[in-house]
C-alpha cells in the first residue's frame, strides 16, 4: 500500500506528518511513502531529503490523494481535501471528532476510514502514539523560551561586577504535559518555579523537577477520569484564587496551563490578577485556543495591559518549532502504523478489538464509530478503581485487628513448634558439626527471608545493591572452601561463585541503565 503526506493548508501551519526519517521506518513496514512537493520545506525538510529517503515526490494534493491509500496529516482535511477523499482510504490526522462531526459524516459519505491521533487513549501502552503529550511537550518548552523574549531579565539570578539580579520567579498553573515541561524548561534556565495543580498526585512531580508545589488547605481531589481533571467546586476556585492572589505581586512571569477536557478552559488568571503583577511581567496563555486562562487573553496575539504585563496568546507554540514537532508527530504515526500493521507486510488491518487503535478509530467501514467505549486499561497515572469497602465502626475495626493478630500468632507458634520438631529428627541421626552449621544456615535463611520479604517493589532496586554485597560475600566465603580436597564441597562452592557473579554482574547491568536514563547525552 502506499502512504502519502500532503502539504498542510492551515495558514501558517509549518509541520509536517511525515519526515525523510520516519517514511525509512514506513518502507520497512512494507509501505511505499508519497509525499507533496513542498510539505517539508517549512520544517526544515527539503524535497530532495525525501528522495534520498526513497520517498517519491508529487506536484499535487490531488495526484497525492489519488495515488495514497493512507493519507497522513496534521490538522484535519480541509474542505479541498474533503472533495479529494475516496472509498477504503484511511486518513490519519488530529480530526477532533467531539468538535467535528460534520467532517465524521463527509468521510462517512466517503466511505473512508478515519484514524484521529488526538483520540488515542492515554493508557501506557499508547504513549508512543500521544501526539497530544509530545506537543504539549513542546508547547511547554516553547512558552517559557517566548517568555523569556518578551521579558526583560535574566531567568537566573547573577552576582556581578555591575550589580546583583535576582533570579526571575515563575508560576506555571496546571501541571499536565504542557505544566511539567514549562516546569523543567523554567528550572533549567536558572529561575525560581512554583506550580498549582488541582490533581495532588502531580506534587511529587512538579517536586522531582526542582518547583515547590503550592499547597492548598482544601479537601478536594481534582482528579477525574483518564488522567485528567475533572472541573473544581465553586469553593476551591475561591481558594485558589486566594493563593494566587498572594502570588501575583511576587511573579515575574505566569504560565497557565488548565484545561480541562471538553470544557472551556478555567478563568484563573482574570483581569485583577494582571493588576496586581508588576510592570514588565509577562503572562503565557497555553489555553488561548479554548478561550484561555487569562481574561485578557487574545487568540493568537501579544497584548500589553495598562500596567504594562505583556500577555501572549500564541495557539500555534508547536508549529512555531515546526522541525522539532513534526520529527515528533511523525514518529507518533510511524509507531501507529506500526499498530496497524501487524504482519509488517505493507497492509494495514484496523483491529477493532485492540483498545489503541478502537479509541483513535472514529470512522470505519463506512460507520461513524465515535465516541469509543471506555478502554479496558486503566489510564496512566490512575490506580485501577478499587471497589471501596464498606466503612467499619472503631470497635468493630479493633475487633478485626484482634482477630488477625491471634490468627498471624498462632500461625507462628505452629511454624516455630514444626522447626523445632525438624530439628530434633535432624539432630537425632546427623553429627554435631552439621547441626552447628545448619541451625546457622536456617536461621540466616530466615532473617534474609524477613528482610527481603517486606522490600516494596519499588525499593526492588536499591535492594539489589545490597544483595551485590551480600553476593561479594557469598563470593569470599566460596573461594575459602574452593580449594578444598572434598569434591562435593569443590562443586558447590563452584556453583557458589557461578551464581553469585551472575547476581553481581546483573546488578551492575541494571544499576548502569537506570543511571543511564538520568544522563545526558
Ligand atoms: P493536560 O490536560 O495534561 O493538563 C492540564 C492540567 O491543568 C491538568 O494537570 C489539570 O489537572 C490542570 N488543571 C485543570 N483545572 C485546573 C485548575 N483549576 N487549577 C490548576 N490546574 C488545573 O493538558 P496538556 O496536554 O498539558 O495541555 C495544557 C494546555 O496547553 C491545554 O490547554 C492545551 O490545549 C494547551 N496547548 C497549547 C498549545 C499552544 O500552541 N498554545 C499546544 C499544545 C497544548
Amino acid at each position: 500500500m502506499i502512504i502519502g503526506c500532503p502539504k498542510e493548508t492551515l495558514t501558517g501551519e509549518k509541520r509536517v506528518a511525515m519526515t525523510p526519517e520516519s517514511a525509512k521506518h514506513l518502507q520497512k513496514l512494507g509501505y511505499d511513502c508519497i509525499i507533496q512537493s513542498g510539505a517539508g520545506a517549512e520544517a526544515g525538510f527539503a524535497d530532495a531529503a525525501y528522495d534520498k529517503a526513497g520517498v517519491t515526490v508529487v506536484k499535487t494534493p490531488a495526484a497525492l490523494f489519488k495515488q495514497a491509500d493512507i493519507v497522513v496529516k496534521i490538522r484535519g482535511v480541509s474542505d479541498k481535501e474533503q472533495s479529494l477523499l475516496r472509498a477504503d482510504q484511511t486518513v490519519i490526522s488530529m480530526i477532533w471528532p467531539g468538535q467535528n462531526p460534520d467532517l465524521l459524516e463527509t468521510f462517512k459519505s466517503a466511505r473512508s476510514n478515519a484514524i484521529a491521533m488526538d483520540m488515542v487513549p492515554r493508557i501506557s501502552r499508547a504513549q508512543k502514539m500521544d501526539v497530544l503529550s509530545s506537543m504539549a511537550n513542546i508547547a511547554g518548552y516553547r512558552a517559557v523560551i517566548e517568555a523569556g523574549n518578551q521579558f526583560g531579565r535574566f531567568f537566573t539570578g547573577q552576582i556581578t561586577a555591575a550589580g546583583k539580579v535576582p533570579p526571575a520567579k515563575v508560576l506555571v498553573i496546571g501541571a499536565g504535559v504542557a505544566g511539567l515541561a514549562a516546569i523543567g524548561t523554567a528550572t533549567s534556565l536558572g529561575a525560581i518555579v512554583r506550580a498549582f495543580d488541582v490533581r495532588p498526585e502531580v506534587a511529587e512531580q512538579i517536586e522531582s523537577m526542582g518547583a515547590e508545589f503550592l499547597m492548598l488547605e482544601f479537601e478536594e481531589d481534582g482528579s477525574g477520569e483518564g488522567g485528567y481533571a475533572k472541573p473544581a467546586s465553586p469553593e476551591f476556585i475561591e481558594k485558589e484564587m486566594a493563593l494566587f492572589r498572594e502570588q501575583a505581586p511576587e511573579i515575574d512571569i505566569v504560565i497557565t496551563t488548565a484545561l480541562i477536557p471538553g470544557r472551556p478552559a478555567p478563568k484563573l488568571w482574570p483581569a485583577e490578577m494582571v493588576a496586581l503583577m508588576k510592570p514588565g511581567s509577562v503572562v503565557v496563555d497555553l489555553a488561548a485556543e479554548q478561550g484561555g486562562n487569562c481574561d485578557l487573553t487574545k487568540a493568537d496575539e501579544i497584548i500589553v495591559s495598562d500596567n504594562g504585563v505583556r500577555i501572549v496568546g500564541y495557539t500555534d507554540f508547536p508549529s512555531r518549532m515546526a522541525a522539532q514537532s513534526s520529527t515528533l508527530f511523525a514518529t507518533n504515526i510511524r509507531h501507529m502504523m506500526d499498530d496497524l500493521t501487524p504482519e509488517k507486510d505493507g497492509q494495514i488491518t484496523i483491529n477493532m478489538e485492540d483498545d489503541v487503535i478502537r479509541g483513535a478509530t472514529v470512522v470505519h467501514a463506512g460507520e461513524i464509530t465515535y465516541p469509543p467505549p471506555a478502554p479496558k486499561v486503566q489510564a496512566i497515572g490512575k490506580a485501577p478503581a478499587a471497589e471501596k469497602p464498606a466503612e467499619l465502626t472503631p470497635e468493630e475495626k479493633a475487633a478485626q485487628e484482634l482477630a488477625e493478630q491471634r490468627r498471624k500468632g498462632r500461625n507462628q507458634i505452629g511454624m516455630l513448634i514444626g522447626g523445632g520438631l525438624f530439628m530434633l529428627l535432624i539432630g537425632a541421626y546427623a553429627p554435631a558439626s552439621f547441626m552447628q552449621h545448619f541451625i546457622v544456615f536456617a536461621l540466616s535463611c530466615f532473617v534474609g527471608f524477613q528482610v527481603i520479604w517486606n522490600v516494596s517493589h519499588a525499593l526492588h532496586t536499591p535492594l539489589m545493591a545490597v544483595t551485590n554485597a551480600i553476593s561479594g560475600i557469598i563470593i569470599l566465603g566460596a573461594l575459602l572452601q574452593i580449594g578444598s580436597s572434598n569434591q562435593i564441597v569443590v562443586i558447590l562452592a563452584a556453583i557458589s561463585v557461578l551464581i553469585a557473579t551472575i547476581n553481581i554482574v546483573g546488578g551492575f547491568m541494571v544499576t548502569r541503565r537506570m543511571l543511564a536514563m538520568f544522563q545526558k547525552s
